[in-house]
């Protein structure tokens, strides 16, 4: 039962949460602004997409995934973005978005091929936030199956969650990818919830595996981890949806400062904690002068692709990380992130209310078609980090 005395830290981790981040009045003055901006244009956007599941968006009109990918990884943003705007709001129909998104998504549970260790973005955003919020035991349900599946997905002999089931056509399965830090709160909830501690320590043997491997010298974060799925040998690292081998997906950079500072939050296990400092220095020193987070660290320079949704989930990362350091590091952190999220406010946002985004520049991968595009999650990490800012934020993780 270590793990459960462990975990029981939590609660003190969290009772702290609230009076450490402070912002100075003209910041708060900013924050204020851009919420009463984003209300003004999420309440039109949900107006308009109520029945939709959007990814992107292409002239400024949303795509649906409901009818031709509801098993994508991306389907839990929407309804995340919903309940945050509910929990600020408290207007219903947010919460009929995100209650039919949910529903919807029950199909993904048929559907074995196409469920992968994504199970956290797609069900803390959707069912968890939902059973957070107003307790259905429906919600909690489909958390807990989403749980167990996820947890099915663990390799005893190699110590690790296998990521996805293809990629490029192939079979991958000695394959673990950063991203998944961000799932593995779906297990540490999953554990609270039913007080079984194999969630906890599937999660944490997951997350002392990425300690070891995905975490280079310079404290750059590999994006793919090739392991040995017999043994949890280190094989080599893919390039994956960053420029190539030994490049920094920025994505991936935040997804590492973010995600190891949540199996902190979840486990008090301080390795967890310096790990997710080590990334935001690493973050900090990268940041070009401009502030606009390109898709690769490692990018040639003349390459333009850009990543907002690397830098607003980088920035929630920040967000949260000042909460647990010194107070040189605080404010070095906050402000970062103040810094990152006014840069694109100022530059990225799209604050018509006429068009369904927030942010314009993101990039899927690199080596892929698609960069500098409108993606549902820049704007679901942009409305959290804000949030946070406000201390109104809906903590779903
Ligand atoms: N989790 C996939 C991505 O970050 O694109």
């Amino acid at each position: 039962m270590g793990g459960f005395a462990i975990w029981r830290r939590l609660i003190d981790l969290e009772g702290k949460r609230a009076d450490i981040v402070r912002i100075t009045k003209e910041q708060k003055n900013w924050v204020d602004t851009t919420i009463g901006k984003i209300e003004a244009k999420m309440y039109e956007v949900a107006v308009r997409n109520l029945h939709k599941i959007p990814y992107l968006s292409e002239n400024g009109v949303y795509n649906d995934m409901s009818e031709s990918k509801i098993y994508w990884w991306t389907n839990g943003f929407w309804p995340g973005i919903m309940w945050q705007m509910y929990s600020l709001t408290g207007e219903g129909l947010y919460r009929q978005a995100a209650e039919e998104t949910e529903e919807k998504l029950d199909q993904n549970f048929l559907m074995a091929e196409k469920l992968d260790h994504d199970n956290g973005f797609k069900w803390l955003l959707s069912a968890v936030a939902d059973y957070r919020t107003t307790g259905s035991r429906t919600a909690r349900n489909r958390g807990l199956l989403a749980a167990q599946l996820l947890a099915g997905r663990y390799n005893p002999g190699g110590h690790f969650l296998r990521a996805w089931n293809e990629w490029g056509g192939e079979s991958h399965i000695g394959w673990a990818i950063i991203d998944c830090m961000m799932n593995l709160p779906l297990l540490y909830w999953a554990g609270e919830e039913t007080e079984d501690p194999r969630y906890f320590q599937i999660a944490d043997s997951h997350g002392k595996m990425a300690l070891e491997f995905f975490v280079r010298e310079d404290n750059s974060v590999r994006h793919i981890v090739e392991l040995d799925p017999d043994t949890g040998e280190f094989v080599r690292e893919h390039g994956g949806q960053g420029y190539g081998e030994g490049s920094s997906w920025t994505r991936g950079q935040a997804w590492g400062l973010y995600g190891f500072l949540l199996s902190y939050l979840h486990t008090g296990d301080k390795k967890y904690l310096y790990m997710s400092q080590k990334i935001a220095n690493y973050f900090l020193a990268n940041i070009p002068e401009n502030r606009l987070i390109p898709a690769d660290f490692r990018q040639p320079p003349e390459c333009e692709w850009e990543d907002d949704s690397a830098a607003a989930c980088g920035a929630c990362g920040l967000l949260e990380l000042s909460k647990y350091v010194g107070e040189a590091d605080c404010v070095l952190y906050r402000n970062t992130a103040v810094r990152l999220l006014q840069t694109l406010d100022r530059e990225r946002c799209n604050w018509s209310q006429k068009t369904d985004h927030l942010l314009e520049r993101c990039t899927v991968a690199y080596n892929g078609c698609q960069h500098n595009i409108p993606l549902i999650y820049a704007d679901y990490f942009f409305i959290e980090a804000l949030l946070k800012l406000a201390d109104q934020e809906l903590f779903v993780w």
